[in-house]
């Protein structure tokens, strides 16, 4: 069956619809080869990847209908919880090879995978540290365009500004994927979501939100610009 696959409003994502599905993806920077287990779809010459909104909170956003994530051909990215690298493989596919991801996470067991990823994906330095820890990144991690956290954590707002102060270029974008039940268990989503919004608010321009159910429980994006 021949596929047409449709460029999305987002920047260098694509999609198209099979069957009832509406699926996401992203250009295959490494052709031919599988990041994860996800299916590959070729057409006109050229490779996509299908990108799962149950896998990526990144995903999800954009599904919800986020009108820009940020990320453009060539961005220098800080991604601050990378895990096994599933959502950093696509936002890979996006930068494209004139761009660079340093891709932080604190598990060694995740990043055992990650640099396993990074030897297929050239544009991906893996580095294990705690995002908390700024000083220690500091020696590794250069400005940034833009800024990315999913770090599930309950101190996740104070490490998402501490980074973004010291990291994030001039204008540029900051993306928080924010799991409310880690920053307060007995509060409803809504209320934790709010108080987030608040406290962000102060610091960066918010200049979108969305909440990621059905994809991700308990979930929401804020997509903010250094003022
Ligand atoms: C929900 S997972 C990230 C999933 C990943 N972003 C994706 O979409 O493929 C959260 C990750 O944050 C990492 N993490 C938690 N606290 C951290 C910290 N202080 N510094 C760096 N990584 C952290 C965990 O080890 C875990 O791998």
């Amino acid at each position: 069956m021949v596929m047409e696959i449709k460029k999305h409003k987002i920047f260098r994502v694509f999609h198209t619809e099979k069957g009832k599905m509406s699926l996401l993806l992203t250009e295959n920077i490494i052709p031919n080869q599988r990041s994860f287990d996800e299916e590959l779809i070729s057409h006109d010459g050229r490779e996509f990847r299908v990108w799962d909104p149950r896998r990526s909170k990144l995903a999800s956003s954009i599904l919800k209908g986020s009108p820009n994530i940020g990320f453009r051909e060539g961005d220098i990215v800080l991604y601050l919880g990378s895990s096994h690298g599933y959502t950093t493989s696509f936002v890979s596919d996006i930068v494209g090879n004139e761009g660079f991801i340093f891709a932080i996470d604190i598990a060694p067991r995740a990043m055992r995978d990650l640099i396993f990823l990074c030897y297929e994906r050239k544009n991906i330095a893996p580095i294990l540290a705690d995002a908390n820890k700024t000083d220690i990144l500091r020696e590794r991690v250069s400005a940034v365009d833009v800024v990315y956290q999913d770090v599930a954590q309950k101190h996740q707002v104070g490490i998402f500004l501490k980074n973004t102060e010291l990291f994030l270029k001039e204008g540029g974008y900051a993306l928080l994927a924010l799991k409310a039940r880690s920053i307060d268990v007995t509060k409803q989503p809504k209320q934790v979501f709010m108080e987030v919004r608040q406290r962000l608010e102060k610091e960066l321009t918010i200049i979108d939100y969305r909440e990621l159910e059905p994809f991700q429980k308990d979930h929401c994006m804020f997509i903010c610009k250094k003022k």
